[in-house]
């Protein structure tokens, strides 16, 4: 399996994280191509819990290389943050390697994000408020700051400063400075709170403090500032394994996912090609991760949600409140129209199953075969039509519930017959073999089939 993409099959946090981790362990390279510290995921090694937003679980293995490729937006406080956190916890940091091409995110992009996210109001797509959105843009703009710009203060300066000037004036328009400072001068106090913006640019905003700061984290992060794809390159061409461990999930692909409900970069596989610096003849298999059951964060349509008690059965015993933001997930149902959408988009070629342990004491099973649109219409593929998935009403087929606990199973044959049926019904609907199961949050809590 030289070259193994591993992506979200559903809204994300499907626990990519851990079937990462456990693959990981035949890899020599993991590498991540895409989102920012939007992602969040937790790795429970010999009892202790490790969170992760930037750095790839693969960090967690001494010899293997752990890479932050091209397509990463990161914002180096964060990242240093980590890297400070995982040496205090004595995790060996020398193989993380980061893309000298990657962006950064910057102070204003936070301040953007979060600023535009306020004017939509009702409108607003929920994102994590990371800069996310902001960052990509200004990529796309071509007025990003880059991992490799901060190694040289000339140019840094001159970048951000080009940068800044229309964000200080798009923020002033966003009124966010103008909140921030009335606030602080009284709520009353309006005119005092007017000349204050005037007086008083946002300390976070002045190009000289941003750019002393970025100096200074680059010189922290440049050993580990590398040419990832050569890296990869070199990695796959003497025949060993690299994992492409996507962030967030298909249906939040800014492409193909449910925009403007998405994040801002392309999660699906394909993407791994560009955001590692690969081609795609690199890539041999392609694993997606779905939960037994489906959730979502943020805004965005979701058919099979649900408000009942099943609803809550599953945020309550799957824990689902999110690693970044802390925000409860929407939950609901297999959805299998958009999986074997997810599939087909990705051309996957193993699914892996998590968290079938929370189903247990909730039968009869439901999944989502196909939707009924407003109008009646029957249909069998993920709609194209935004406002058509608005609308549209899953139809379900009911399988047999389990009761038993089912932490303990380590084997197929360990699993109620009830359970297979439900997994077996679910490869055959997507037409992909699962491979592995997860029966709990621990790292051998997994079922290998195959
Ligand atoms: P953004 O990526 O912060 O711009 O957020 C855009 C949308 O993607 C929002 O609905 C977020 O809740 C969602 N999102 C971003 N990252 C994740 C993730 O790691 N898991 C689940 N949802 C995410």
């Amino acid at each position: 399996m030289p070259g193994l993409v591993i992506v979200g099959a559903q809204w994300g946090d499907e626990g990519k994280g851990k079937v990462t981790d456990l693959l990981a362990e035949r890899a020599d390279a993991i590498v991540r191509f895409q989102g920012g510290n939007n992602a969040g995921h937790t790795i429970v090694r010999d009892g202790e819990e490790f969170k992760f937003h930037l750095i790839p679980s693969g960090i967690l293995y001494p010899d293997k290389a752990c890479v932050i490729g091209n397509g990463v937006v990161l914002d180096p406080r964060i990242l240093l943050g980590e890297i400070d956190g995982l040496r205090r916890r004595g995790v060996d940091m020398s193989n993380l390697k980061i893309s000298a091409n990657a962006h950064l995110i910057m102070p204003y992009h936070v301040l953007l994000d979060t600023a535009g996210e306020v004017k939509l109001g009702k409108l607003s797509l929920g994102t994590t408020r990371r800069g996310i959105g902001p960052c990509y843009a200004d990529k796309a703009l071509r007025l990003g700051i880059r991992v490799q710009d901060l190694l040289d203060e000339k140019i840094l300066r001159t970048k951000i400063r080009v940068a800044l000037e229309p964000k200080q004036q798009a923020l002033r328009e966003l009124g966010v400075q103008r909140r921030k400072l009335r606030k602080e001068a009284g709520e009353g106090d309006r005119e005092a709170a007017e000349q204050a913006i005037e007086d008083a640019p946002d300390p976070r905003l002045d190009l000289h403090t941003m750019t002393e700061e970025h100096v200074s984290f680059g010189h922290r992060l440049e050993p580990h500032i590398a040419d990832t794809s050569r890296l990869c390159w070199d990695v796959l061409d003497a025949g060993r394994t690299v994992i492409f461990e996507g962030a967030q999930a298909t249906l939040l692909d800014l492409d193909h996912g449910t925009y403007p409900f998405v994040t801002s970069s392309n999660p699906i596989a394909g993407a791994a090609t560009i955001g590692a610096g690969i081609g795609p003849a690199d890539i041999d298999e392609v694993w997606g991760v779905a939960k037994a059951y489906a959730t979502r964060v943020g805004a965005g349509p979701f058919p099979t949600e649900l408000s009942d008690d099943q609803g809550r059965h599953m945020l309550e015993r799957g824990h689902e409140y999110g690693t970044t933001t802390g925000r409860e997930r929407r939950c609901g149902w297999m959805d299998l129209v958009a999986l074997r959408y997810a599939v087909r988009l990705n051309r996957m070629t193993s699914l892996a199953i998590t968290k079938l342990d929370v189903l247990s004491g909730i039968g009869p099973l439901k999944v989502a075969v196909r939707y009924r649109s407003r109008e009646g219409a029957t249909l069998d593929t993920f709609p194209y039509h935004q406002s058509i998935l608005h609308s549209a009403e899953p139809e379900y087929e009911e399988l047999p519930g389990f009761d038993a606990e089912i932490e303990e199973c380590r084997n197929a044959d360990d699993l109620p017959n009830e359970a297979r049926a439900y997994l077996d019904y679910i490869a055959d609907f997507a037409g992909v073999p699962i491979r592995l199961v997860g029966v709990g949050p621990g790292r051998e809590q997994v079922v290998w089939l195959d």
